[in-house]
């Protein structure tokens, strides 16, 4: 059978780096079921050949408007597939989608009819406000990590920026690689509107959003260091969730060392 990715080496870079960080996401326990969902913007790969690809679906429906979209492609993980299962076959647990001229809906045109996931509207929002920003951001990731989510099950850490300090107070590389911390959106239904607003707003001061009781949401150049920034993020919420189960509030890095740190790998204060 014939695929989008035969003789697009670039391309399928791309595409077995998410099935290699979807497998990545399977192995952590942040994946059960369907459980979260990758999407990456591929324009930058497409040819003529793929510009005239027919459609294999009706036309569908974004719920919201994209301007930033027009003629742009993704590769996105379907809804109700499996990040075990896409890890293995990327091209049949997710699709490529061309956004359409009137940047509102979209059709699939490779390599089966697998409808994309049911937060595409949070995905979708994120992409476009990227774009408007020139942000050389192309990958999206939400995912399920089990105790970044307990730690939203404490009002404690749903104030602002609390989480923030105590995730980079555990382990100096937590701030050096997620500089501008974790956003909390208070919970909202997934795949709803509402979330895709929030995160789009959220995302403009946080380098990760965090989805009360729910999941986190990180954007990258590459799914890679999408994947790297929630995982630097969690061992940090392991780290402080080793040290509770021992039997003792951690004390974290001090204030002095903190701002030692920021000095010495100029970060944002
Ligand atoms: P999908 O299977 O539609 O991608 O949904 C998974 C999920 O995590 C929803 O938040
Ligand atoms: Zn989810």
């Amino acid at each position: 059978m014939k695929s989008i990715l035969d003789n697009r080496p670039a391309l399928t870079k791309e595409v077995n780096k998410v099935a290699e960080v979807a497998g990545y996401l399977w192995q952590k326990g942040w994946a059960e079921r369907n459980g979260g969902n990758i999407t990456i913007n591929i324009t930058e790969f497409v040819d003529d050949e793929i510009r005239q690809m027919k459609p294999i679906s009706e036309v569908r429906t974004i719920g919201a408007l994209m301007p930033n979209l027009k003629g742009c492609y993704f590769y996105c993980k379907g809804t109700n597939k499996r990040m075990r299962d896409l890890a293995r076959w990327p091209m049949e647990n997710g699709s490529v989608i061309r956004i359409l001229d009137d940047c509102a809906s979209y059709v699939i045109i490779a390599d089966h009819p697998v409808v994309p996931t049911s937060e595409l509207p949070s995905h979708l929002g994120v992409h476009n406000d990227m774009i408007s920003k020139g942000s050389p951001n192309k990958a999206s990731v939400h995912t399920h990590p089990i105790e970044l989510i307990a730690i939203t099950h404490s009002p404690k850490f749903m104030k602002k920026d609390v989480a923030t300090r105590m995730l980079w107070s555990m382990i100096p590389e937590t701030k050096a690689f997620c500089p501008r911390g974790l956003g909390i959106i208070p919970y909202e239904l997934p795949s709803s509107l509402e979330l895709g607003e929030a995160t789009i707003k959220v995302l403009e001061d946080y380098d990760v959003v965090m989805w009360e009781k729910h999941g986190v949401f990180a954007v990258d150049c590459d799914v890679m260091q999408a994947f790297d920034q929630i995982d630097v993020l969690n061992k940090s919420a392991l780290i402080y969730i080793a040290a509770k189960s021992m039997g003792f509030e951690p004390d974290g890095m001090s204030d002095a060392q903190m701002q030692e740190m920021t000095i010495a790998f100029n970060l944002p204060k």
